[in-house]
């Protein structure tokens, strides 16, 4: 039996609203905090504003169920709570570092309004020292402050919290942290306590790994492409190997996001202001660059200065995110080249100040083909699988295919006259 804890969380952002959904499903008495009065209005009616599978059901028997109520203002989060979780964004600084900007303001909005012994808990991914850096602002004997890194992607984040790899929770007090685990009895993972540095390291060094095994086959496509090898048939066998693990291993245009490009280069920074060269990371973030515009090559000799079609803007499918999306950065050498650009993405319907404003954003996969020179896959969303290739030949203007997420069933597509650019093949 999971006791049942009063919780706070301040941001309702992806990782805020889910956690604060997930953890009222799980019994906990918790109340949402966001300071878009706009937003509260719309969670308030169960309103999921962004795309996240799972979450308006989740959300909708949440508020049902009483457990779960949302508020104006990080101090209202905090009244009368036993443990308040700090989600808002951390965004990239100039340094490279995390920007603590709200951090530090949610931090000193909730000093006065926590009751004595609560434990506040970082889950936005953050600089190493934040859980000392928030002890020192709060300026409270009477509190604790523990670091537990969440670990959910877009697009899956519900599952990702309610099944996840591991729960790790960091703090001095290992009291403090042991109630932060307790939220999740109910779940079955390993539970990893530990001191707060080594919590805020885990998530980067996490992070910073996928992106270099990403790197890592992205670099093993090119070399496929060279001497006519198949990525797929390389990262797959190296993926039977339990040591190396299939996931991750899918060659792509590029990785991006709101976490991977951050987090890779905070903990480069990082590790060099304590006299460490991370230098294989920021060898990924290179390789990274190198794949991108190795992408937007092939499509910018493609389309020759003519059209191009886009399939998919988001930085991956399932999100309606465009944070540090590898499709808009190709889209905008692209743009650069002199052609011209027509895109179609299932979740974006309208201008976006992160889309160049410059790219024609369209209703449907075949009106983004019309007329196009070349036709470029840069998301995976799976309705583009099934799309009939003879029925974008009947309206595109040339017969060039940029696969960028291999995602196209290529002997179809050839069958119906494309030539099909893949990666790594
Ligand atoms: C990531 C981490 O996965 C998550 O644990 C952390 O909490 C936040 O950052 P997310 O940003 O949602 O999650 O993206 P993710 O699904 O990891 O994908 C990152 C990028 O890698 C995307 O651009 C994606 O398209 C790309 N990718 C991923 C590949 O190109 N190939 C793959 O095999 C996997």
């Amino acid at each position: 039996m999971v006791r049942m804890v009063h919780v706070g969380v301040v941001g309702a952002g992806y990782v805020g609203l889910t956690t604060a959904a997930c953890l009222a499903s799980l019994g906990h008495d918790v109340v949402c905090a966001d300071i878009d009065e706009a937003r509260v209005e719309r969670l308030r009616r169960g309103d999921v504003p962004f795309h996240e599978p799972g979450l308006t059901a989740l959300l909708s028997k949440a508020l049902a169920s009483g457990r779960l109520r949302f508020v104006l203002g990080a101090a209202a989060a905090a009244e009368n709570r036993q443990v308040v979780f700090l989600c808002v964004a951390t965004p990239q600084g100039d340094d490279g570092n995390h920007d603590l900007t709200f951090i530090d303001a949610a931090t000193d909005d909730i000093a006065q309004a926590l009751a004595p012994n609560t434990v506040v808990v970082t889950k936005s991914t953050v600089p190493i020292g934040t859980a000392q850096r928030i002890t020192q602002r709060l300026g409270r004997g009477d509190v604790y402050v523990a670091a537990n890194p969440e670990f959910l992607a877009e697009g899956t984040a519900v599952s990702d919290f309610m099944s996840p790899s591991r729960i790790i929770v960091g703090s001095e007090n290992r009291d403090a942290a042991w109630l932060v685990a307790s939220l999740y009895g109910h779940i079955s993972a390993p539970v990893v306590v530990t001191d707060s540095a080594s919590a805020e390291l885990i998530k980067l060094a996490s992070n910073a790994f996928l992106a270099t095994k990403l790197s890592f086959v992205n670099t093993v496509s090119a070399v496929c492409e060279q001497i006519g090898a198949n990525v797929n048939d390389v990262a797959g066998a190296m993926g039977l190997d339990p040591r190396i693990g299939s996931r991750y291993l899918h060659a792509g245009p590029g990785w991006g996001g709101s976490c991977l490009p951050k987090d890779t280069r905070a903990l480069v920074h990082a590790a060099a202001q304590v006299g460490v060269d991370f230098g294989v990371v920021a060898a990924a973030i290179s390789a990274n660059d190198t794949q991108l515009q190795r992408i937007a090559d092939k499509i910018i000799a493609a389309a020759a200065g003519g059209t191009v079609g886009v399939w998919g803007l988001t930085f991956k499918a399932n999100t309606d995110d465009l944070r540090d999306s590898p499709s808009l950065t190709i889209v905008d050498r692209v743009l650069a080249s002199g052609a011209a650009v027509t895109a179609f993405d299932p979740a974006i319907s309208a201008a976006h100040p992160l889309i160049p404003h410059q790219v024609q954003i369209v209703g449907s996969a075949l009106t983004a083909a019309t007329g196009a020179s070349c036709l470029a896959v840069l998301t995976e969303w799976d309705d583009f699988r099934w799309i009939p290739p003879a029925e974008v030949a009947a309206v595109m203007d040339g017969r060039t295919v940029v696969d960028g997420r291999d995602l196209l069933n290529a002997a179809d597509w050839s069958a119906a006259g494309f030539t099909v650019r893949g990666i790594g093949s």
